[in-house]
C-alpha cells in the first residue's frame, strides 16, 4: 500500500525541520487506507461505490478513525463537489437550536450540482456534545430533506444521541484497534519517515496506546524527535508511564509471596514520582496482558487491583494503599501454613 503524504519529506535526523504532526500528515484520504474494523469499513466502501448513503452514526473510542472515515466517505461520494456539497459542524462550532434551524436548514435547501445519484452531506462530528434540544430540532429536518441531504454523525458515546435520531440512522460501531493493526500502520509510517526503531520500541508504543491509533502515532513522533531512536525505554520516558518491566518484577514478587521485594520495587517507582493512578493502571495492564500468570490468579489479581483503583479515584492515592494491594496479592500466593498465627 502506498501512503498519500502531504507536507514535505523529511530526509533523516530528528527535529531539525518544521513538520506537520504525523497524525495529520498520515491521515488516510481514502477508505482503503484506514486500518482495522474491516467489516464496517467494507460497508462504507460499498456505500461509497453505490452512492446509496443512509444517515449514519459512527461511534467508538477516541483516535480510531471515525472522523477520518466520514471524510473519506464524503470525498469518495462527492469527488470535486465536496467543497459545495458538504457542511461540517464539529464541537468547536456553535450547534444550538438556532444553528439547526438556520445553518443546517439553509444548507439542506441550497441547490448544488452533484454527481448523479449523490446527496449533499452534513457531517456532525462529536455529535454527543450537541444538546438534547438541538438534537430534537434535527428530527424533522432529517426527514424533510432526506431526498437531497444525508447526515453523518460521529460520536464517542452513542447513548448520548437521543433515541429518535438513532432510529433514523444506521449505527456503525468501531472497536478499538488491534495490536497487529496499529503495528501495521506504525511500520508504514516508520518506513516513510525513515525512523530507526527496535521491536521493543514498537511493542512499547502499542502497549501505551491501548488501541488508540492517534496516541500511538503521536508517541512515535515524540519519541523519534526527542531521542532519535524508538526503543522501549525511550517510549516510556516520553509517555511518562512506569516501565512495565519494573511492574512485571513487582507482580512476579507478589506471585512468590515476597512482600519485601514487591514493596522495594514499588517504593522505587514511587520515588520516581509516578502517581498512584499511573502505577495502578500500569499494574492492571501488565496483569491483563501477562502470559505468565495462570487464569485464576489473573482474575483474583484484577479484582484486587480494581478495588485499589477505586479507592485511589476516591482520593486515597497514597503509598499505603498501593502497599495494601501488594500485601493482598502476596497473601493470595502464600503457603497456608505461613498465614497461621
Ligand atoms: N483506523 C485508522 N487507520 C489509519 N489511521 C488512523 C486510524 N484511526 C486513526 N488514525 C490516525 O489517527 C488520527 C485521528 O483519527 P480520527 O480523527 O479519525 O479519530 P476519531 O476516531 O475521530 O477520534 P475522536 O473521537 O477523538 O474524534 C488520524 O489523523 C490518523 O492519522
Ligand atoms: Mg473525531
Amino acid at each position: 500500500m502506498t501512503l498519500s503524504v502531504k507536507g514535505k519529506e523529511k530526509a533523516n535526523g530528528a527535529a531539525d525541520t518544521y513538520e506537520l504532526p504525523w497524525v495529520e500528515k498520515y491521515r488516510p484520504h481514502v477508505l482503503d487506507d484506514i486500518v482495522g474494523n474491516t467489516e464496517t469499513i467494507e460497508r462504507l466502501k460499498v456505500i461509497a461505490r453505490d452512492g446509496n448513503c443512509p444517515h449514519i452514526i459512527i461511534s467508538g473510542m477516541p483516535g480510531i478513525g471515525k472522523t477520518t472515515s466520514i471524510h473519506c466517505l464524503a470525498h469518495q461520494l462527492l469527488g470535486d463537489a465536496y467543497k459545495e456539497g458538504v457542511l461540517e459542524l464539529n464541537a468547536s462550532d456553535e450547534r444550538g437550536i438556532d444553528v439547526v434551524r438556520n445553518k443546517i436548514k439553509t444548507f439542506a435547501q441550497k441547490k448544488v450540482t452533484l454527481p448523479p445519484g449523490r446527496h449533499k452531506i452534513i457531517i456532525l462530528d462529536e455529535a454527543d456534545s450537541m444538546t438534547a434540544g438541538a438534537q430534537q430540532a434535527l428530527r424533522r429536518t432529517m426527514e424533510i430533506f432526506s431526498n437531497t441531504t444525508r447526515f453523518c454523525l460521529a460520536c464517542n458515546m452513542s447513548n448520548k444521541i437521543i433515541e429518535p435520531i438513532q432510529s433514523r440512522c444506521a449505527i456503525l460501531r468501531y472497536a478499538k484497534l488491534r495490536d497487529a493493526e496499529i503495528l501495521k500502520r506504525l511500520l508504514e509510517i516508520c518506513e516513510a519517515e525513515k525512523v530507526q526503531y527496535n521491536d521493543d520500541g514498537l511493542t512499547a508504543l502499542i502497549f501505551t496506546s491501548e488501541g488508540d491509533m492517534r496516541q500511538a502515532i503521536n508517541n512515535l513522533q515524540s519519541t523519534w524527535s526527542g531521542f532519535g531512536f524508538v526503543s522501549g525505554d525511550n517510549v516510556f520516558k516520553v509517555c511518562d508511564q512506569p516501565h512495565p518491566i519494573t511492574v512485571q518484577a513487582i507482580i512476579r514478587a507478589c506471585t512468590k509471596g515476597d512482600i519485601n521485594d514487591a514493596m522495594d520495587k514499588l517504593s522505587e517507582l514511587w520515588a520516581q514520582g509516578y502517581s498512584a493512578v499511573d502505577i495502578v493502571v500500569t499494574i492492571f495492564r501488565v496483569v491483563k496482558t501477562s502470559d505468565e500468570l495462570p487464569e485464576y490468579t489473573k482474575l483474583e489479581f484484577i479484582k484486587e487491583i480494581g478495588f485499589t483503583h477505586m479507592r485511589i479515584l476516591e482520593g486515597v492515592g497514597t503509598l499505603i494503599q498501593l502497599g495494601g494491594l501488594m500485601a493482598r496479592l502476596c497473601k493470595m500466593n502464600m503457603k497456608p501454613e505461613l498465614l497461621r498465627i
